[in-house]
């Protein structure tokens, strides 16, 4: 009987069908570590299925050595994880799990920038440090979103869902995309059509929701941050490389941008130092797809993609490769 290897472990209901039918190994990287090339081949070496995560690194040299494999069913919508082209070359089919996760990632998209804009870390360390000894007129004074510009760099799904977001807030939005969208969208949405350059130069708010590809890579790097305003704020809720980080620290520390709420890094799970220090900077480990709803849903979406291959459906759902 075929069997389906887990990368680490997932929202329970959204396997519920699969371990009805096939046997389920799931590795636990808090029990074992994480699980580098050597420990990914030992759980997809007999394995028919793997399910992994934007956080491991399916190489050539993993699906080479795992001669069982059918398919790869991310859980998640970036595929950059993964080598695509290898797949293709072993006959591995590969799924992803689009359109779940957009309000989840695009929601915390807007968590990150209301929480830059308004200083929430400094709030909650303030009265939590025992500061809040009387209410002050000019106290960590923030940014209103109404009537500021909203630049959006990546205009799929997740990109529009901030932009209807935006709209409830009163920003005025512009996007740039490798494809300008429909005029419906455009209308809809009240999203205006600008190039990259123009987005850096007249927003208040920049917005990555863009893949990572080899035209993403360092996308926002020192010439970018030397275009933006320096009252802007940048929300990464994308791909860590789409920022060269190194080059987002200097734009802090030189002022050449106000404040940053990242949710992805460069080199996931370390943060630049520099991160840590800023005060107009806001964390968070990677949460944009992190509800309930989201996580289960994805977990579903993988599952019934495994079920299909096993099952030999025509076609596969949410098939990448
Ligand atoms: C994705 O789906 O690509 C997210 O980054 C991880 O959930």
């Amino acid at each position: 009987m075929p069997s389906v290897a887990v990368t680490r472990p997932l929202p329970e209901a959204g396997l519920a069908d699969l371990r009805a039918a096939y046997p389920v190994e799931i590795y636990d990287p808090a029990v074992r570590g994480d699980a580098g090339e050597d420990q990914l081949i030992a759980l997809a070496q007999d394995a028919e299925a793997l399910i992994p995560t934007v956080a491991d690194a399916i190489s050539e040299r993993v699906l080479a050595a795992s001669s069982h494999l059918r398919i790869v069913a991310q859980f998640g919508v970036g595929t950059d994880n993964i080598d695509l082209e290898a797949a293709r070359a072993h006959g591995i089919i590969v799924t992803n799990t689009p359109g779940v996760l957009t309000d989840a990632t695009a929601d915390f998209a807007f968590a990150l920038l209301l929480a830059v804009a308004r200083h929430l870390r400094s709030a909650d360390a303030f009265v939590r440090e025992g500061s809040f000894q009387r209410w002050e007129t000019m106290l960590l004074m923030g940014m209103e979103l109404r009537g500021k510009v909203l630049g959006i760099v990546g205009f799929g799904r997740i990109g529009q869902a901030v932009a209807r977001r935006a709209l409830g807030f009163g920003m005025k939005v512009i996007y740039h995309n490798r494809r300008r969208a429909n005029p419906t969208a455009e209308r809809v949405l009240g999203a205006r059509y600008v190039s990259l350059e123009a987005l850096l130069e007249q927003s208040d708010v920049v917005s990555l929701h863009c893949a990572l590809n080899e035209d993403s890579y360092h996308l926002i790097d020192a010439a970018a941050f030397r275009r933006m305003k320096p009252s802007a704020l940048l929300i990464n809720t994308a791909r860590g490389p789409v920022v060269d980080e190194a080059a987002l620290v200097q734009a802090l520390e030189a002022g050449q941008l106000a404040g940053a709420g990242l949710d992805v890094f460069e080199q996931e799970p370390a943060v630049h130092p520099g991160l840590l220090r800023h005060p107009g900077v806001v964390l968070a480990p990677h949460l944009g797809s992190a509800t309930v709803e989201a996580r289960t849903a994805m977990a579903r979406m993988a599952s019934e993609a495994i079920l299909a291959a096993f099952n030999g459906a025509d076609p596969i759902p949410y098939r990448v490769v």
